[in-house]
């Protein structure tokens, strides 16, 4: 069997999501298999894992884990989406639960340390299971990162991994699996990883630092979070290590799936278009004014529309506190997200003081997000930092001009307003006066310069974040660090 490169990650769509990790999961390994890299996944098999349409497969029933104590043991389950093979990790105790790591009304799982080192070991038991060394594992996020920990001390006793190279990747800093020193205690690492060095941060268990700690290398997801995280600023306590390890720090951009994500054949609108024939998205417009009951006259006002997570990263405070300036403009906001209780209020209170003008949707729905990316005119992304962002370069694909900070990825995938390459608008400081600055020219051009503003939408709508080229420089990072290895 060639080498495999086996990614290790908490979310795969089409299986599980609650963001973009879902999303990358979901695209990355078959681009990687398409560039001549054979890939696979690992991810927990949680009980709302939808497998609906597909077959799946008890490969190994009782693998040991030993963790966290003997003989503890997990079922693996296998299938194949678009041509990877993605194996499950079961144990209905740690998994089978409504959510991923937390139930909205009580906060994060008490044992979610316990859950996701029991799926790093799992992981490793695995890989070891199959046989083969693989060529690198190539871990995401805190719920992944034991994994280069994990390998990077099996190597001193086993000849098995004493190839296989490791890349931690940090889709977001701010969530780091911090738990107490406790865990450390039976987590299977070796004494001397608990320094500050280590995974030990500020007296705690930090799950993400042994990720970075770790790992042959680590990536982030754009070149300009890349930076920012170096920075105090952005670092969230971890810029530290991360300046220690900037020789092994890459940013590598995501890619944007558009088999998933283009309105030329997306299954959920009601009618597609492309940039050469635009008239489907003015209908998915109308389709969704007339589902949210929304003023009819909006038929010829911008729509301004926000997808995200309602929490502080992404802004959504911002934008609840200039709703009602925005009304002045003329305009028409539509919402849909979830996340924190006060902010998810805030916008629904909107909704009934603006009835008509403001829509709100509290909730995950997969194909309203579709809907509302073609039915929009502009795209809100106050964000306060964003790694990369994938809503934006989705709103661009589906000719939504985004509005966002110059903030990381979001930085690296729009070209600035004004100018003649332009395809969005940034702003500097994710605060009100900036944003509103910002929606105001938007809403300006949108209405007293039509024609500028359909130029604007036909650039976006050719902008392209393929895969391919992230691939190559992943690929190419694989290559280094098993030649130091
Ligand atoms: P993040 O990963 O920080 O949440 P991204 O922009 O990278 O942000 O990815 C967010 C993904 O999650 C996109 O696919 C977006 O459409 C989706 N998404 C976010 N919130 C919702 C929601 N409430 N309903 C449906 N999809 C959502
Ligand atoms: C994180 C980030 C987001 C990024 C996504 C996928 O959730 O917040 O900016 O696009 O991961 O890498």
């Amino acid at each position: 069997m060639a080498q495999r490169v086996f990614f290790a990650t908490s979310e795969v769509y089409p299986f599980s999501k609650s963001g973009g990790l879902g999303d990358v999961m979901g695209a990355l390994p078959e681009a990687m298999q398409k560039n001549g890299q054979p890939a696979a996944v690992i991810s927990p098999f949680y009980g709302r894992i939808s497998t609906g349409n597909y077959r799946l497969r008890l490969t190994v029933p009782d693998l040991p884990v030993g963790y966290p104590w003997a003989p503890i043991t997990a079922s693996v389950y296998e299938t194949t989406h678009n041509g990877v093979p993605l194996f499950f990790i079961d144990r209905a105790e740690y998994f089978d639960r409504r959510h991923y790591y937390n139930d909205p009304n009580k906060g994060d799982y008490f044992d979610n340390a316990e859950r996701f080192i029991f799926f790093c070991r799992a992981a490793v038991a695995l890989m070891e299971h199959f046989g083969v060394p693989p060529v690198a594992v190539h871990a995401h996020d805190w719920q992944a990162a034991m994994l280069p920990a994990y390998i990077y001390f099996l190597r001193r006793s086993s000849p098995f991994w004493a190839s296989t190279g490791t890349v931690f990747t940090i889709h977001n800093l701010a969530f780091q699996g911090r738990f107490s020193s406790r865990l450390f205690e039976s987590c299977g690492l070796p004494r001397e990883a608990w320094n500050v060095a280590g995974v030990e941060f500020f007296g705690d268990f930090n799950l993400l630092k042994s990720g970075i700690a770790y790992a042959d290398a680590v990536t982030t997801v754009s070149p300009s979070y890349a930076r920012e995280i170096l920075t105090e600023k952005y670092g969230c306590g971890l810029d530290g290590i991360l300046r220690q390890r900037e020789l092994y720090l890459y940013g590598i951009l995501n890619g944007a799936d558009y088999t998933i994500w283009n309105p030329e054949d997306d299954p959920y609108l009601p009618r597609h278009y492309s940039a050469s024939d635009l008239s489907g998205k003015r209908e998915c417009k109308d389709a969704l004014i007339s589902e949210f009951g929304l003023d009819p006259r909006l038929r010829d006002r911008p729509i301004l529309g926000f997808i995200g997570r309602m929490r502080g990263q992404k802004g959504i405070d911002i934008l609840n506190d200039i709703i009602p300036d925005l009304m002045s403009l003329d305009v028409g906001v539509v919402a849909l997200g979830e996340g924190n209780p006060v902010h998810e209020a805030k916008i629904l209170e909107h909704m009934d003081t603006y009835r008509g003008r403001v829509a709100a949707v509290v909730g995950y729905t997969e194909d309203l997000a579709h809907r509302m990316q073609a039915a929009s005119d502009l795209f809100l992304m106050p964000s306060r930092y964003e790694p990369c962002g994938l809503t934006q370069m989705y709103a661009l694909r589906y000719g939504t001009i985004p509005i966002a900070t110059a903030a990381g990825g979001l930085r690296d995938t729009i070209i600035p307003w004004p100018g003649e390459e332009a395809t969005g608008y940034i702003f500097t400081e994710p605060d009100p006066v900036d944003f509103l600055r910002a929606i105001g020219d938007a809403v300006d051009v949108w209405t007293r310069d039509p024609g500028g503003h359909h130029q604007m939408v036909l650039r976006a709508m050719r902008q392209s974040f393929t895969w391919d080229k992230s691939c190559r420089e992943y690929i190419d990072i694989y290559r280094k660090i098993r030649l130091r290895l």
